[in-house]
Parts: C-alpha cells; sequence; structure tokens
C-alpha cells in the first residue's frame, strides 16, 4: 500500500489524511475478499523501516491502526474474516498489541485471511526463520519456509504495489519466489476493487510454469 502521502499532497491535505484515506481503501479490500473469492490478502501496512518516519506520523499510523481494529473487528466476525499478524508486532506499544491478540483470538476460526505485515521486514523474517530452522537441526527450503511468519498462509500468487515504484521494498521477499507481479501507478487511497480486479484479470490469463516449461 503505497502512495498516501502523495494523495494527500495531490488534494493539498496533512499526511495523516492520505494514511486516514488509505484505511478505507483497506476497509474495501477486506470486504471484496468474499466476492472475488480470495482466500487470503497480506496488506503491508509498516515495515520495519517505517521507523525512520518523524515520530508525529508514526504516532499518527499507530493511531489509525487501533482505530480500526476497534471500529472493523465487529465486521471481520460478522464475515468470517480472520485476521493474521506477519511481522514482530510485539514490539509495538503494549495496547495495539493486547488488541491485536484479542482480535487474532477472536477471529481465529473465520474462512478467508486478511494477514496484515505490522512491523515487518522479509530480510528480518527469513534471518528468524533461518535460525530457527538451524536450532532445530536442519536448514533447507522446507525448514526455512515452515518457519517464516507466513507459514499458515497460502502461498502468494500475485503481488500488487500501488504509487508507480517499482521495487519490493522488503515484502515477502523469500514467498515472491514465483508470485506474480502487479504494479499500477494508481495511489493506495485511490486503490478500488475495480483495480483489484484488473489485477486479477491479469493473473488469471498468465501462464504459470514454475521454472518448467
Ligand atoms: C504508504 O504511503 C503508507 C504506509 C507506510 C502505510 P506513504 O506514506 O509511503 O506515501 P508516499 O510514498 O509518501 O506517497
Ligand atoms: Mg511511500
Amino acid at each position: 500500500m503505497d502512495g498516501n502521502g502523495r494523495w494527500a499532497k495531490q488534494h493539498r491535505l496533512p499526511r495523516v489524511m492520505g494514511h486516514r484515506k488509505g484505511v478505507e481503501a483497506v476497509r474495501s479490500m477486506v470486504r471484496a475478499l468474499e466476492p472475488l473469492g480470495l482466500d487470503c490478502v497480506t496488506l503491508y501496512a509498516f515495515s520495519s523501516e517505517n521507523w525512520k518516519r518523524p515520530q508525529d506520523e508514526i504516532s499518527d499510523l499507530m493511531g489509525l491502526m487501533r482505530r480500526f481494529i476497534k471500529s472493523d473487528l465487529p465486521e471481520f466476525l460478522a464475515n468470517d474474516v480472520r485476521l493474521r499478524i506477519i511481522g514482530d508486532y510485539k514490539a509495538l506499544e503494549p495496547d495495539i498489541v493486547a488488541m491485536l491478540e484479542d482480535a487474532l483470538e477472536r477471529t481465529a476460526k473465520g474462512t478467508r485471511t486478511l494477514a496484515v505485515a505490522l512491523n515487518y521486514g522479509s530480510q528480518q523474517e527469513i534471518a528468524r526463520a533461518a535460525a530457527r530452522a538451524a536450532e532445530r537441526g536442519e536448514v533447507s527450503v522446507e525448514t526455512i519456509s515452515a518457519n517464516l511468519d507466513t507459514a499458515d498462509l497460502p502461498p502468494l500468487d500475485l503481488l500488487v504495489r500501488t504509487s508507480g515504484e517499482l521495487r519490493l521494498s522488503n515484502f515477502l521477499l523469500w514467498q515472491a519466489a514465483y508470485a506474480e507481479m502487479w504494479f499500477t501507478d494508481v495511489l493506495w487511497p485511490d486503490f478500488t476493487v475495480g483495480h483489484l480486479e484488473e489485477a486479477l484479470a491479469s493473473f488469471a490469463g498468465r501462464e504459470r510454469r514454475f521454472g518448467g516449461r
């Protein structure tokens, strides 16, 4: 999810308004899970490198996170959405950790997954997974995969990045090995279910060979 700041700038609004509008786009993605038949969507909400941002922006983002969980948890429960967190979320403020853990527990039986990457960095995740695999005596593709934060999520099929940037920025590097990519200039706050359907239509037309032929 990229482009909140530029969206705000375009609309001559403070940055936080871009983030706020971005939450609305998140909500429409969650609502699209069932109609689009998606088992899992993973959203990159806060990276381990986002701590480099000014403190007031970090507090705005954390505030939005608190409000989103509070306001949308009933809807997750009503719509059978399972919340998952990837990343080192336990390093967030204690009240957010408690809120997230409560939501994780209460939504655990949901059938469609909304995974949120929080304080997430893919290189750190891989290093943690490799260390755990080593502790258990075998480092291999399988044991690293099994120790990633995403171990219980379906394989990554399609990776979408908004706002015209053409990089992965430490997101799901391992999982993206054979993922299909979709890059769009649309800024995240403007990203709609229609745009997602466009990406899915492109995905559906691709031939995936996973290195075979
Ligand atoms: C993404 O938008 C917001 C998150 C970090 C969740 P940005 O804040 O990176 O927006 P730009 O890149 O400045 O437009
Ligand atoms: Mg950005």
